[in-house]
């Protein structure tokens, strides 16, 4: 018996890895977590098999339907939004599955900011503008951020920005990231990226509304000027005069066949 957490991810169904698919498929449990992950990824599971909406259940609750499933010998399919390796809550579960000697295994899946960049068509690592993206959030009620992870911090370093869990307080965001980036900065914010109600706002920080997150919750902020540059420089690696492994280029190449 193996518990399977699976990426779900970002919300259209058939952004799911075949592997996930296939593990969903074989599993006789399946526990969900019900405010992001799509519903129809649920038909995948086989007949009769117990489904459970873990959104009202407690960690303990949690780990009760685990250990039934695994005193039944039953593989589990546990599902969470996106990938498991930003803000799924998996660690403390893996934890205690440590603990319990009960088996479990990791298949990632597509993360909600790839989603958006997708959404956008935007490359969010430009030659000579941004090389780095942060992968970040503000406190919320439930976790507080650790001291020096602040988005000033992050700003500092003109990396183009994913801010999770933020659009109700995009005031917040506005005031500490204009100092860094600057009130011409691009921000694009992406509503429930690859759902069928997927809404995107291209703004900039000195213009971004707070109010545009009242009705809905699920949107990640994207910041830095990669989203919307046009004059960066072209990647060297497909120059046509760049020596290279795979394409040797002049007299004396780098790497000679
Ligand atoms: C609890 S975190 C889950 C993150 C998830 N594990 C991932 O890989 O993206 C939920 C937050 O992720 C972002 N998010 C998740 N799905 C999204 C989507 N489809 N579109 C935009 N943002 C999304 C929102 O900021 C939301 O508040």
């Amino acid at each position: 018996m193996t518990v399977h957490f699976i990426g779900a991810g970002p919300g259209a169904a058939d952004l799911i890895t075949l592997r996930g698919r296939d593990l969903i498929a074989a599993c006789p449990v399946c526990l969900y977590a019900g405010s992001l992950v799509p519903r129809a990824l649920l038909d995948h599971c086989p007949p009769g098999a117990r489904l459970v909406d873990t959104a009202a259940l407690s960690l303990d609750d949690i780990m009760a339907e685990i250990r039934a499933a695994h005193q039944a010998g039953h593989d589990v399919a546990r599902l969470h939004s996106g990938d498991l390796s930003v803000w799924s809550a998996m660690g403390e579960q893996l934890r205690r599955l440590r603990a319990l000697g009960i088996p479990y295994d990791v298949t990632p899946g597509v993360p909600s900011f790839a989603a958006a960049a997708a959404a956008l068509g935007a490359e969010l690592t430009l030659p000579g503008v941004a090389q780095s993206v942060v992968l970040t959030r503000t406190s919320g009620r439930a976790s507080a951020m650790p001291e020096g992870e602040t988005l000033a911090a992050f700003a500092a370093t003109g990396a183009t920005l994913a801010i999770h869990l933020s659009i109700h307080v995009l005031d917040r965001v506005r005031s500490e990231l204009l100092p860094h980036y600057g009130p011409d900065c691009p921000v694009a914010v992406v509503f429930r990226a690859s759902w069928p109600e997927q809404r995107i706002l291209r703004t900039t920080l000195a213009a971004l509304d707070p109010a545009i997150g009242r009705d809905e919750r699920t949107a990640l902020i994207l910041v830095g000027r990669a989203l919307a540059a046009e004059g960066f420089d072209e990647s060297r690696l497909y120059a046509a005069d760049y020596d290279r492994r795979f394409r040797p280029v002049g007299a004396a190449p780098r790497f000679p066949e």
